[in-house]
C-alpha cells in the first residue's frame, strides 16, 4: 500500500564516483525486500555514452532496476547529456534549458506510486545545474533532507566536514553520512574516517562495505535503513 505522505531524501555525494548511485540503489533493493516500496529518481545525469545511437544512461536503468520501476526511464530521469560535465555545463553546450519546475512536476508524479524515493543527485553539493543554480538550490526548491554518500578514504574528511558545514548553513536538514567503500584495499586512513569524522561531529548512519560487482549488491543493513529514515 502506497502510505499518504511519500517520504523523500536527496542523496548528495562529496563528489562524483564515491557511489551515490551505488548507495542508493542497494537502499532502494533494500526497503522493497521490507515490503516499502521505494523508488529512484535521478533528475540530471551527464556522462551518458553512446550505445547503438542511444545514450546510455547507467545511473537511471541501475536505480530503476533496483527499485523494479515500470515508469518509463524519461520519467525517473527527465535529463540526460552525453558529455561527462557537472549537468549545467552540458546543458549550456547543448543549448539545453534546465528546468526546476519541470523536475518538481516530474517527481510529484512519481511520488503517487511510492512510499519511499530516493533522489541522486548531481556530483557534489555546488554542481552548477543551471545557470547559478546547484544541487544545493535543488534540495531548497524540492525541500527534501540530505542523505550525504563519502567515499572512504585519503580526502574524505575535508570533503564531508566542508559539505555538513555548507548544509548547516544553508538550513538543510540532514539525515546522515553513508560512507561508502569503494575499493577493495583498507587504508589507515578509511579505517580512521568514521572516528574522526564522528569525532567532528559528523552524524553517521553507517558504512557500506565493498561489495566487488554491483550485481552482487547486498542489502544495507535493517538498521542503517529503518533506523533514521
Ligand atoms: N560499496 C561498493 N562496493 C563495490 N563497488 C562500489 C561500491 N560503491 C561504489 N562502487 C563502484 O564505484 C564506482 C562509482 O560508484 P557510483 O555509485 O557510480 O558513484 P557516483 O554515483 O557517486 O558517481 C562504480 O563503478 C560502482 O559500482
Ligand atoms: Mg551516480
Amino acid at each position: 500500500m502506497i502510505r499518504k505522505k511519500t517520504k523523500i531524501f536527496f542523496v548528495c555525494g562529496t563528489d562524483t564516483g564515491v557511489g551515490k548511485t551505488f548507495v542508493t540503489g542497494a537502499l532502494i533493493a533494500s526497503l522493497n525486500k521490507m515490503g516499502i516500496r521505494a523508488g529512484g529518481f535521478k533528475p540530471l545525469e551527464s556522462g551518458c555514452r553512446k550505445h547503438q545511437r542511444h545514450l546510455r544512461r547507467a545511473d537511471s536503468l541501475f536505480l530503476k532496476k533496483m527499485g523494479k520501476m515500470p515508469e518509463p526511464l524519461d520519467l525517473i530521469n527527465p535529463y540526460y547529456f552525453e558529455e561527462a560535465l557537472a549537468p549545467g555545463v552540458a546543458a549550456e553546450r547543448k543549448k539545453t534549458k534546465i528546468s526546476f519546475e519541470l523536475i518538481t512536476k516530474k517527481l510529484e508524479e512519481l511520488k503517487k506510486k511510492y512510499n519511499c524515493l530516493f533522489v541522486e543527485g548531481a556530483g557534489g553539493l555546488l554542481v552548477p545545474l543551471s545557470g547559478k543554480k546547484t544541487n544545493l538550490d535543488l534540495i531548497k526548491k524540492l525541500k527534501t533532507p540530505v542523505i550525504l554518500v563519502a567515499r572512504l578514504g585519503l580526502g574524505t574528511l575535508n570533503h564531508t566536514l566542508l559539505t555538513l558545514d555548507h548544509l548547516k548553513r544553508n538550513h538543510v536538514s540532514v539525515i546522515g553520512v553513508i560512507l561508502n567503500q569503494t575499493t577493495p584495499s583498507k587504508t589507515v586512513a578509511e579505517k580512521t574516517n568514521p572516528a574522526v569524522l564522528k569525532k567532528r561531529g559528523a552524524p553517521i548512519l553507517g558504512i557500506v562495505p565493498y561489495q566487488g560487482k554491483p550485481e552482487n549488491i547486498r542489502p544495507i543493513s535493517k538498521q542503517l535503513v529503518l533506523g533514521r529514515l
